[in-house]
């Protein structure tokens, strides 16, 4: 699904209903034309890790269904293999969504987690080969027995011209002091496929996330990347991030802010947008709908009550185009 151009317009720089008519998106040119018409801003749908409430996440199922149902972005959880290679996963180890344990059973490390000897296999102590060996489908039901850990390259080859790509760099400071470089590989990588450009921008959209600010300073200061970046924010990082100061902050380096959605109200998406930063909340699924009858009436008070640009959610299909 291609999505108009003007529409990603208020998702990189700016909430505005303002569209501009210029074919040039703020985050590569902040120039505005003078010539403007007044719309809502399209929503924008970014599947998280895929389909993920009906397939295994980052699977590359999940992500064919997350196309299916009309996602505007593929969302992409970032980790690095021994040799240096990115694939898509959420967490640093690999046991909670592979049978790494059957397949390797030797090959963890064993930590103390709340006083108590817990073994981790950490992705950093395997090869993309290896863990290509992995089942990366039956923990979540046994008709997905087979599901591959994707590449972000095969990621990449899935969603191309189809939607946009989310990637989030995790943990890059762990990788970092493993000598894997996080940041550089995932620009290479988009480089190597011609996407991050001011072209590729209409047929595949990039957006960065992370919740290390210190990886999106990177990004836009020593690598000097032009692609929008998102600062994730978890309760944790509230105190420091969602205040005056901290969104000042965050507009040096950042295009928006991915608070989690308990952290936000009206008055903090007003002053986001109001220095030009876009809100894109996380995480929206029907396990977790709160006091909403519905999903989608969630998503709907989020979207249009409290106007946030875009949302994550693991129910694509439930993503209310309309008020
Ligand atoms: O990236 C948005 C949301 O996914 C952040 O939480 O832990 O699911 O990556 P997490
Ligand atoms: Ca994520």
């Amino acid at each position: 699904m291609i999505i108009p151009r003007r529409d990603f317009l208020q998702l990189f720089g700016s909430s505005i209903t303002t569209i501009t008519t210029s074919a040039l998106v703020p985050a590569f040119n902040e120039t505005r034309a003078k010539s403007t018409v007044t719309k809502e801003p399209k929503k924008i749908l970014i599947a998280h890790r895929g389909a993920s409430s009906y397939a295994p996440e980052h699977t590359i199922a999940s992500y064919q269904l997350a196309l299916k149902q009309g996602a505007d972005f593929v969302e992409q959880d970032l980790q690095v293999t021994r040799d240096g290679q990115l694939v898509c996963l959420h967490d640093l180890t690999l046991e909670r969504t592979t049978d790494v344990k059957n397949v390797f059973p030797t090959r963890y490390r064993e930590e103390l987690v709340a006083g108590s000897p817990t073994r981790r296999w950490y992705i950093s102590d395997f090869t993309l080969q290896e863990i290509k060996q992995l089942d990366a489908g039956s923990w979540f039901d046994s008709k997905f027995k087979g599901a591959r850990v994707p590449t972000f390259q095969e990621a990449i080859d899935l969603v191309r011209g189809k939607a946009g790509l989310y990637p989030e760099t995790k943990a890059p400071e762990v990788y970092g002091k493993l000598g894997l470089d996080m940041e550089r590989l995932l620009l290479n990588a988009l480089k190597k496929n011609h996407l991050g450009t001011r072209s590729s921008e209409q047929h595949t959209p990039v957006i960065i996330q992370s919740f290390s600010a210190e990886s999106l300073r990177k990004l836009s200061g020593s690598l000097k990347t032009k692609i929008p970046l998102v600062l994730l924010i978890n309760d944790e990082m509230r105190g420091g991030w969602l205040t005056a100061d901290g969104l000042k902050e965050t507009k040096q380096f950042a295009s928006g802010i991915g608070p989690a959605k308990a952290l936000l109200d009206k008055d903090l998406v007003t002053q986001a947008h109001a220095i030009g930063l876009s809100v894109t909340p996380w995480t929206f699924r029907l396990s977790d709908k709160g006091s909403f009858k519905t999903l989608s009436d969630e998503m709907k008070y989020f979207l249009y009550e409290l106007g946030v640009d875009a949302l994550f959610t693991d129910n694509p299909d439930l993503f209310p185009r309309t008020r």
